[in-house]
């Protein structure tokens, strides 16, 4: 009963997942309403056609991977329950993120301030953008993908991750909706985990897609 109500609660909070990355940015407001963060963090070049074009195939990917992931994470938990579903994600996160690199040809990453798996971690770029994307949302402006040309040409898309209920399970407070029990298991996988204390609706991180354009 319970991990139906997992189950459902998975779904239901990947729908809402899903549907934050679905706001395409609007290019006749965007310029007005990035922000000064984003704008020194991205240079301001929104309004370049093809950069455009970018931000749609990098939500595009971003949503297919998550869904991936959820897809695989929803079947471990039914399985097996939110250990079970622990275990899983820790097999087959990294893999999946390389699988799907490699079949979009592009870098997939997800990436977060506050990490769980060390690999996980911003570089420099990753790290500007991902403090620009705090700023906003301590300003209480809204987020949006947003995207960049990298020194190397390569052009990287950034989509912003919140948490949903869902995510708490295994993001949240300990004592609270993340069970210590299944906190140790976490922490047996991941010693320096920093992902937790999450509440619903907060920024957790994002997705970095990077296309090769060498
Ligand atoms: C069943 C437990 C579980 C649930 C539920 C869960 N996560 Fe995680 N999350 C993990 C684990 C385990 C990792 C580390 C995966 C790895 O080794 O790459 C992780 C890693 C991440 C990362 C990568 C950055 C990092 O810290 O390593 C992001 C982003 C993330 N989770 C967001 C979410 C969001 C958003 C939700 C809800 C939609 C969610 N998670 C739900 C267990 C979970």
């Amino acid at each position: 009963m319970i991990y139906r109500f997992i189950i459902a609660s998975i779904f239901l909070g990947g729908l809402i997942f899903f549907n934050s990355c679905k706001n395409e940015p609007d290019k006749k407001v965007e310029k007005k309403e990035t922000s000064t963060a984003i704008k020194s963090a991205v240079e301001d070049n929104h309004n370049d056609e093809y950069i455009q074009d970018y931000i749609k195939k990098g939500v595009a990917i971003a949503k297919a991977s998550g869904k991936t992931l959820k897809g695989k994470l929803t079947a471990a938990v039914e399985k097996g329950g939110l250990q079970n579903g622990i275990n899983t994600c820790n097999k087959i996160a990294q893999n999946l993120m390389d699988s799907l690199s490699n079949a979009y040809e592009t870098k997939i990453k997800r990436t977060s301030l506050k990490l769980r798996n060390p690999k996980d971690k911003p570089d420099q770029d990753e790290m500007d953008i991902l403090i620009a994307f705090e700023k906003e949302v301590k300003a209480g402006n809204k987020l949006k993908p947003t995207a960049k040309k990298l020194e190397n040409g390569d052009i990287r898309v950034y989509i912003p991750i919140f948490v949903d209920k869902v995510c708490l399970n295994c993001h949240g407070k300990i004592g609270q909706e993340l069970k210590p029990a299944n906190y140790s298991l976490i922490k047996k996988h991941y010693p320096n985990d920093e992902a937790i204390n999450y509440s619903e609706g907060d920024l957790r991180g994002m997705w970095s897609i990077t296309f090769d354009e060498k």
